[in-house]
């Protein structure tokens, strides 16, 4: 069985071809990146025009790299994301699936990040404790199979990633923000600011990163941003939502018998997190399954995954435009 799948959730134009008992056979990927900058974030109504404009040349890549003609079913990522975005992926995923007389299938978009590190060499075995850091959401969850998933706690507030891309505007590094809130860290010097690690004095598995930020905020504009400065901010930043991170991981474990963590979302790209996680994980026994770099953050292939595996489960799903800008992983069902 042959899947293509489709990500349009926000600002990137995913495809890719997934074969079950092949793997992947292909993977496109469209950035808007460029087209966002100037806005410093993402305008939704232009995302939604340019996965208009880039979707079809994508899918009709990825075809043609793979070889194949059609497919034998369109996944598509029907939610959580930016409405207008969204409709542009399910349209098309729609209109290709009764064209070639084939399934159309909704996927959650976090259960696709949740799966990205089945693509690898070594996937995970079910069950196992996830660690989702993205642009949209930060959670700990647990993953017993397949549509089968628990929250065991989440931002209150900012998403990690999201904290990452207001620093990096208030430190003035560029779109994204991400990815340069970590290149100016590696020049910074550690030990010269102590920011707070935000809620690890309280019980339990929850984040907040708005304190963070603000106390990131305060810190800059008390002091003259020079190039040093700005990095040795960079790196205080990182480190404490990094620790923060790493220390909710070492409770998760400590609180559950999992003993496979994987690290999923944008934010699992960073370095620091990996180098921090891993050497934490060692001590604990604990195994750790990242995607591959290009992986972590949105793209197609995950999609096209998470869809054979529904599929080949049998679930189905009525036709017509379903999305779901909102939408929580814990009402997903085993198919
Ligand atoms: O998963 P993703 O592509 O989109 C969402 O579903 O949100 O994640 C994007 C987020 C952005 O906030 C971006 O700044 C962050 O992931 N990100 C990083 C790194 N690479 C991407 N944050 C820290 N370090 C990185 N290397
Ligand atoms: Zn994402």
């Amino acid at each position: 069985m042959i899947i293509l799948g489709i990500e349009t959730s926000c600002d990137d134009t995913g495809a890719a071809i997934y074969a079950a008992d092949q793997g992947l056979l292909a993977h496109s990927l469209y950035s808007q990146t460029a087209l966002h900058r100037a806005y410093g974030g993402v305008v939704p109504e232009l995302a939604a025009r340019d996965h208009i404009q880039k979707l079809l040349p994508v899918v009709a890549q990825v075809l043609r790299d793979a070889g194949v003609k059609r497919a034998d079913g369109v996944a598509y990522t029907a939610g959580p994301g930016l409405a207008g975005a969204l409709l542009v992926g399910a349209s098309v995923a729609q209109g290709l699936a009764r064209a070639w007389g084939v399934p159309a299938m909704g996927v959650h978009h976090l259960e696709g990040h949740l799966l990205a590190p089945m693509l690898e060499a070594e996937p995970p075995d079910y069950p196992f404790l996830a660690l989702l850091v993205s642009g949209g959401h930060t959670l700990l969850a647990d993953v017993r199979g397949l549509g089968d998933y628990s929250i065991l706690g989440q931002s209150l507030d900012d998403a990690v990633g999201e904290a990452f891309d207001k620093v990096a505007k208030l430190l003035d590094l560029g779109y994204p923000g991400g990815p340069q809130v970590a290149v100016a860290a590696l020049k910074g010097q550690g030990g010269r600011f102590k920011f707070p690690r935000p809620m690890v004095d309280r019980p339990g598995l929850d984040f907040s990163f708005s304190g963070l930020k603000t106390y990131t905020l305060n810190t800059a504009q008390g002091h003259t941003l020079n190039p040093q400065t700005i990095a040795d901010i960079a790196y205080a930043f990182q480190e404490a939502a990094v620790d923060t991170l790493v220390i909710k991981c070492r409770r998760a474990w400590q609180q559950t018998q999992h003993r496979r963590l994987v690290v999923a979302g944008g934010v699992a790209a960073n370095a620091f997190l990996r180098q921090r996680l891993d050497a934490a994980s060692a001590a604990e026994g604990v195994r750790l399954y990242y995607p591959r770099a290009e992986f972590c953050t949105d793209n197609g292939a995950m999609i096209a995954y998470a869809g054979s595996c529904r599929l080949q489960a049998g679930a189905t799903q009525a036709g017509g435009f379903s999305i779901q800008p909102r939408w929580s992983l814990e009402t997903l069902q085993v198919p």
